[in-house]
């Protein structure tokens, strides 16, 4: 190993083996390992392009068109009938679980969990590469504050410091310790970057996003997931205030490459180099082409606009030298993925790893880790031993609770609701369906939300209201006298306005993958006591949107609301019930003065004042006062996670320094500005316990 300029370990040996095999190659060879076509089922045609060098990786690697052992098939034209006999690179969207799914990322950020998220990472990373991936679509880190917009189920929520957090954990479980293992995949974090802010809500919309917003909110998570290791970055669709984001120079080349010292691969997201044509930055292929890898795109998805860079190269409008270094960071990470030594998976194997008794454990737990509760009047927890139990609403029997991206599930081995309570309460319950009429029950189950196919990639929607007909469903029972208790599989934060007055209790249930039934039955039942806090605010109301907790002050606060409401959303971020309930008191900081070098230490006790144990999530926020630029009105900065037994108390520290409040200033410089502070802890971002300390010169 030695340092490289950008102070990354750089193994001299693949270094070296790189140099000698770009010398070798042609041009034509150089451009096949920047090209990653989609692999469907022209398997013949696919052969041939192999064997010719002119796939350096294929896109969407899955059951649907092929088999481990084809995956080797493939992968043995490529590595015997190829000129220079360099591996292939397949890959995938392993999201939230390959065989077995896991809540969506939305949902499992509620669990504010970071070693749940590594732990569900690094059990897809093993199904996923022993079934022939080598690398993943995933972590997706794109900050977002739109429910509109389909695509906020894929994002840790609204907040800066979660999505890095999460993006963190999740390349760290992905790739694991070594990355040649069998166990682990590379990881691709997307979409680099703004994607999040999508104009209106709608999917590819354009961007508008100033430099300093860009380095403040927009560019930390994937600094955070860079850090971790991840070997390549996908840039997004989205155009970045005028300049697409698979065509930016100044984020690809300056931030990630040059400032971050980034030594993997960047990556196209599908067709977003034959696109630039679309945006109106270029007249042709050739031209995208061009932009986008004298931008710093080393690799492009599905379209092959880089074809045309063997012209480019010829009449001097590409250097060679920017062609070399693209295929040196694509070989880099084939070598670190071990593919060089070893090519082929072990075919024989990949059924076993599949769907285990341990992955579905883990997909329950982190189902119901993930689960909000917004409100319980005192009907949850259900007894077990109740005797019936109505059962409402189109999500009751469904099977569609793997969200949008389902890797290679089949939804056959989802556990419905009915399922998971049944096994939870065997025959002593009386399930009866549909039954709002009958009089004799007092408690209704009603299962509402969206299917997998409402949110997600170009997914976008007006209206993110609990629709119409499930809006009856909760009154009717109401009318009816019954205690209703409402569990929603959402994709996206959901306006419930319309249903606080007749529901009981509400449950955000996400979409919580293959053990859906079973997560639901142990929060119902209490076996699980939920401790889940929203990462994403629920409005109050459609014309809120965008509504979030971290906003920035303005010069007349007062009027920062509507003339019908307020400006604040129904449920905040960080909220989210207990069965228990939690009392936080005593806050103390160590000193009122921060200077530059030290840290001080911010304690408070919080004592479970009601009768069961339960899991809190302790959230500090912080407010510059007076900056260079105006500050968030609250930033979260740090949270714990803890059980605590029925009324005890326990004091949570948390110790901060000065780095914990860097940020961009107005002359883009990261760094920290002296002056006053307010600091607040609590169980939400709308925490009351707050105190003021300095941070000195
Ligand atoms: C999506 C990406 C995804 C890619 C490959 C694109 O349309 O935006 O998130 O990884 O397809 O499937």
């Amino acid at each position: 190993m030695s340092i490289n300029i950008f102070g990354q370990k750089a193994d001299l040996t693949i270094e070296n083996n790189i140099t000698t095999l770009i010398k070798k190659m042609t041009l034509e060879e150089k451009i096949g390992q920047l090209s990653q076509p989609v692999l469907d089922e022209h398997t013949k045609e696919v052969g041939e392009k192999i064997a010719a060098g002119e796939v350096g990786s294929f896109c969407s690697f899955n059951k649907r068109h092929y088999t481990p052992s084809e995956r080797n098939r493939l992968q043995k034209i490529a590595v015997e009938k190829s000129r220079l006999g360099i591996p292939i690179l397949f890959t995938y969207d392993v999201i939230h679980g390959f065989s077995t799914i896991y809540p969506i990322s939305l949902g499992l950020s509620a669990s504010w969990d970071l070693d749940l998220a590594k732990d569900v990472a690094s059990m897809a990373a093993k199904e996923a590469r022993y079934y022939g991936i080598d690398m993943t679509f995933s972590p997706m880190v794109d900050v977002s504050r739109d429910p509109r917009w389909g695509r906020i189920s894929e994002c840790y929520g609204e907040d800066v410091l979660l999505n890095a957090a999460f993006g963190k954990a999740t390349v760290l479980g992905y790739q694991g310790d070594d990355l040649s293992s069998h166990e682990n995949i590379g990881s691709c974090v997307k979409h680099f970057v703004g994607y999040g802010l999508s104009m209106g809500g709608r999917d590819k919309q354009f961007t508008e996003i100033s430099k300093n917003t860009l380095l403040n909110t927009y560019l930390p998570p994937f600094k955070s997931a860079v850090d971790a290791g991840a070997v390549s970055v996908m840039t997004a669709f989205n155009d970045i205030s005028g300049v697409p984001a698979s065509a930016n120079r100044f984020t690809m080349q300056e931030v990630l490459k040059e400032q971050w010292g980034f030594d993997g691969f960047t990556l196209s997201d599908w067709d977003a180099v034959l696109e630039l044509k679309n945006h109106g930055i270029s007249g042709n292929d050739k031209e995208s082409a061009e932009k986008a890898i004298n931008a710093g795109l080393d690799m492009e998805m599905r379209s092959d606009t880089f074809k045309n860079l063997i012209t480019s190269v010829k009449v001097g409008k590409v250097k060679i030298a920017v062609i070399d270094e693209a295929v040196r960071r694509v070989l880099r990470i084939k070598y670190r993925l071990g593919l060089f030594d070893n090519p082929y998976i072990d075919d024989k194997k990949s059924d076993k790893v599949q769907l285990t008794q341990a992955n579905r454990e883990l997909a329950r737990k982190a189902g119901a880790e993930s689960m909000v509760l917004l409100k319980n009047n005192g009907i949850l927890p259900l007894s077990k031993n109740m005797r019936r139990l109505i059962v409402e609403g189109p999500f009751v029997n469904s099977k569609d609770m793997l969200g949008w991206w389902i890797g290679n599930a089949d939804d056959n081995n989802v556990v419905t609701v009915e399922e998971g309570i049944r096994n939870k309460t065997d025959s002593k319950l009386e399930i009866i369906h549909g039954s709002l009429a009958r009089n004799y029950d007092k408690t209704v189950l009603i299962c509402l939300g969206e299917s997998g196919g409402n949110f997600g990639e170009s997914n976008c929607i007006t209206d993110v209201t609990i629709p119409k007909s499930q809006i009856e469903l909760v009154k009717e029972a109401k009318a009816k006298g019954k205690k209703v208790v409402v569990v929603i599989f959402n994709g996206r934060p959901w306006v419930l306005t319309p249903i606080m007055d007749y529901a009981d209790a509400i449950l955000i249930a996400w979409h919580p993958g293959t053990e859906a039934g079973n997560a639901v039955a142990d929060v119902l039942f209490g076996d699980v006591n939920p401790s889940g806090k929203l990462t994403c605010s629920f409005p109050k109301t459609n014309g809120q949107i965008p509504v979030f907790y971290s906003d920035r002050i303005s010069g007349r606060p007062r009027e920062n609301k509507y003339k019908n409401i307020d400006a604040n959303p129904l449920f905040e971020f960080g909220f989210g019930l207990s069965y228990t309930s939690f009392k936080y008191s005593n806050l103390k900081l160590s000193s009122n003065t921060l200077g530059k070098e030290r840290t001080i230490t911010v304690s408070v006790d919080v004592t479970n004042t009601g009768k069961r144990e339960g899991k809190e999530i302790v959230q500090l926020y912080i407010h510059d006062k007076v900056a260079s630029i105006t500050r968030p009105k609250k930033e979260l900065v740090k949270f714990s996670k803890l059980t605590i037994k029925a009324g005890a108390t326990q004091t949570v520290t948390f110790k901060i320094s000065a780095s914990d409040f860097e940020f961009y200033n107005l002359d883009n410089k990261y760094t920290t500005e002296a002056g006053a502070y307010d600091l607040w802890v609590g169980g939400s971002s709308d925490c009351e316990l707050s105190l003021k300390f300095t941070l000195e010169d």
